[in-house]
Parts: structure tokens; sequence; C-alpha cells
């Protein structure tokens, strides 16, 4: 089949690469021109190593071709971001590019939107686009397969996740799961298009709403002055009880962005969805605010945070809680050093190495529990820093070992007194 891929960033330029190692012929296309001439002379973005095979090998092999405008083809695939700004879903860049491709599609053409979009998003859009064309929905075959991979494994999870496929009819959805059957090993479930759109944002709904509860169990047992992670651990031997972790705050692409395609769709019976947004988004505050107990913010007092990337073992620091724990503590007078080797991308730089990054600091606050950060030893770190402190956000540290070594330590819900509040008390 001909199939133009529009929208070539983390998902849809993997998922040209699939379909052309699936023995289509994929089109590529991308508003970005810089990155579409890039493509066209071999020239990849950073991405995982997989998916620059992935990619690499398909344009080496003349089954993946990226163009200057968006050709007539059998199928559009479209993967464009949808972001909120404000609480609100921005759709203009679905918007573009379906009046983009409504332009050129001619009847019979399968139109499959996979951007994480507000239920009823789909049809509105493309029907508008369509009829601003002089063209008719009845004329296509419409379908919403929205994307589920997780960073870090994108290839891997494009092949082989479970899909759900929701058809403008029950034929356009029987159309599309043949298509994705192409490239996709895992199961794919066919649907309405609405309930495709509201399986996705429900599923990292979820994500939200139980890691709000975790975050709001470790406030409550501070204040209680019981350890919340060994109280998470006894309350999961419960076979029906499944607690997440608490941690500084929700980051990434989709968890903290998709529960607002709920609420703003309608305030009114998402209580309990905005409020856990709210706990979430309060999770960096509340470690600024321990850090103030622990560290007067005079002057020249520097926060070593180690971790930039929104959650362990990747490099991706999108809506990342660092960046906000990082903002809050400079608005507050502390200088601050970030540290994370996975990440290449930030909003500011990073620190080289571990070492600068802790020299003369006042505290340590681990953010991200990378891997590769359990080889930090506590002594050689106390060595640098000018007070030996280490707020640990995800109970990633071993406090004994770090006790040892002179450190002063906070685990995120685990009762705290620090040394000054204790002295004033
Ligand atoms: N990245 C993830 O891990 C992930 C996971 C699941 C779902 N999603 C969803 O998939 C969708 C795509 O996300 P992404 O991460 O690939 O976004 P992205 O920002 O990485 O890529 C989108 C690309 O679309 C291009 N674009 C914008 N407007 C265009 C237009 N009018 N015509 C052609 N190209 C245009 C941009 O230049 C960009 O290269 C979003 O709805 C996102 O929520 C993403």
């Amino acid at each position: 089949m001909n199939i133009a891929v529009i929208g070539l960033g983390y998902i849809g330029l993997p998922t040209a690469a699939l379909l052309a190692a699936s023995g289509h012929r994929v089109y590529g296309y991308d508003v970005n021109a810089p990155l579409r001439h890039g493509l066209q002379h071999g020239h990849l973005p950073e991405m995982e190593p997989p998916v620059r095979d992935a990619v690499l090998g398909a344009l080496r092999d003349g089954h993946l071709h990226v163009l200057d405008r968006i050709p007539n083809a059998q199928a559009y695939v479209m993967c464009l971001p949808t972001p909120t700004h404000e609480g609100k879903p921005d759709l203009r860049y679905v918007e573009a590019a379906a009046a983009a491709v409504a332009a050129v599609a001619e009847p019979g053409a399968i139109l499959v939107l996979e951007s994480t979009v507000p239920p009823g998003a789909t049809e509105r859009v493309i029907e508008g686009a369509l009829a601003a064309a002089g063209k008719q929905i009845g004329d296509f075959h419409v379908a919403h397969c929205p994307e589920r991979v997780i960073p870090g494994a994108i290839m891997t999870e494009l092949r082989t996740n479970a899909r759900v496929v929701g058809g403008r009819t029950p034929q356009d959805a029987r159309i599309v799961r043949d298509l994705y059957a192409s490239f996709c090993e895992g199961p794919i479930s066919v649907t309405s298009l609405a309930v495709a759109e509201f399986v996705k944002v429900v599923e990292n709904t979820f994500r939200d709403v139980n890691i709000a509860f975790a975050n709001e169990l470790a406030i409550f047992a501070e204040e209680l002055g019981v350890d919340v992670w060994e109280t998470i651990e006894l309350a999961n031997h419960h076979p029906r009880v499944n607690i997440l972790a608490p941690g500084p705050g929700v980051g990434g692409h989709c968890i903290p962005v998709d529960p607002h395609f709920l609420s703003d769709a309608n305030p009114f019976v998402t209580e309990l969805i905005q409020s856990a947004r709210r706990v979430n988004d309060r999770m960096p505050y509340r470690i600024v605010r321990r850090i103030a107990e622990l560290v007067d913010p005079g002057r020249g007092r520097k926060i070593a945070l180690l971790g930039a990337a929104y959650k362990a073992d990747v490099s991706d620091a999108r809506e990342s809680p660092t960046v906000r724990v990082d903002t809050l503590l400079r608005e507050r007078g502390y200088s601050t050093a970030i540290y994370d080797p996975l990440v290449e991308r930030f909003h500011r730089p990073l620190c080289g190495t571990l070492e600068e990054t802790v020299s003369d600091a006042d505290a340590l606050i681990l953010l991200t529990p990378h891997t590769l950060f359990a080889t930090i030893r506590p002594e050689a770190v106390a060595s640098l820093m000018r007070t030996p402190r280490l707020v640990d956000t995800r109970k990633f540290f071993d406090t004994a070992d770090w006790q040892r070594c002179g450190f002063e330590c906070y685990v995120l819900g685990r009762p705290f007194k620090s040394v000054a509040v204790r002295a004033v008390a």
C-alpha cells in the first residue's frame, strides 16, 4: 500500500519506518523543513538507537521517502502533537494537518489519526477539513488509532503492544485494523471512534490519579509520623491492592497532559481527575519547601539536583518535575546544578560530572531514580559538598549508608524533623 505519514516526530518517524519494513511504500512529511531536509540526506534527529537503525534502514532501502509535500496516497497516518495550554487542548496542529491531507486525499482513502485527542475530536476535525475541501467524510475510511508506546522501548512497543482501532463505521475500523495488522504483532481491538479516543485518555488519567493517591498518602504519612513506603509495601500484600510509588511530581509528554482532555471537556464530572492533577502539580512545591527547612535560602546557597529526565532510565525531560523544582529553587534565591548524563536536551545547561554538580552544595536532591545513580558513593559526595544533606524523593538510596557518612537525610513520605527545625523547637 502507498501510505503517507504526516508528522515525523517521536511517534511518526518510527511508525513510518515500521510500515516501510512491513513492505509498504511510505512517504513521510513534516512541516519542519530542516527536519525534512536532514532526513532526506540521512541526518536524523536525536532518537533511541533502535528507532535510528530502523529509520536509516528504511531510508536506505528506498521504502521510506521523505517528501516536501503531502502526496496522493491510499492511506494517511497523522501523528501530530496535541499539547495543552493552561489546561486546554490545542488541536491546531491536528487541524492544520487534516486540512492539508483533505486537500489531496481522494475518495476511498484511509485517514487515521494517531494523536491523542479529546473524545469526539477525530470526526469533528476530519469532517470539517474534508468539508472545507469540498469533500464528504462518508467517501473516506476514517479511524483513530491511539499510540501507547513508552519512551525507551518505542520500536518494540510499536510492534508488540495491543492496539485499539476506533472506526467512524464498523467497516472503517476493520479496514484500518487490517492495515495495522500488517506491522503490529499485538492484539488489535476494534471499536467506535469515541471509545478509542476515550480509552487513550482514560489510560493516562488512570496513572495520574493513582500516582496522586500515592503522593497524597506520602504527605499524610509524614504528618502522621509513619513511613509511607512501608505502608504501601504492606498494603500491596493484599491481593487486590496495587498502590503506586510517590515522587516529586508527574512528568512526560502524556500523563500530566491527557487528563486535561477530559476535565476540559466536562469540568463538572471530573472532580477527582482535576484534584489528582493539583496534587501531582503541588509535589515540586513540597520538595522545595523541605529544602527551605533544611537550607536557609541565603545568598550563595547551592542545591544539587540528580536527574533531569521525567522518569528512570530515559533521556526524555519533557514536563519533568526537575524543571519545576529547579525553577522554584532559583526563584527562591538558591543556585542550582543539575546532573543527568542521559539527558541531552534541557531548558538550561546540565553539569558534565557528578563532582562538579555536588561541589560546595548545601543539599542534594534525588529526583530521577536512574539505575546508574545506584553506584554513587555517599562518602565521595560528602567530601565535596559544603553541607552533606540528602533529599530523596524516590526512596532510591540506602539512607543508613548516607547517614553513616554524615548526611542529614529526608526521604519523601517518611517522618522528618531537620536539625534546623529541631533546634528551633
Ligand atoms: N511521544 C510519546 O511517547 C507518545 C506516546 C503516546 C502517544 N503520543 C501522542 O502522539 C502524538 C504525537 O506525539 P509525538 O511525541 O510524536 O510529537 P512530536 O512533537 O515528537 O512530533 C510531531 C511532529 O509533527 C510535526 N507537525 C506539526 N504540525 C504539522 C503539520 N501541520 N503537518 C505536518 N507535520 C506537522 C512537528 O513538526 C513534529 O515533528 C501526540 O498526540 C502525543 O500525545 C506520544
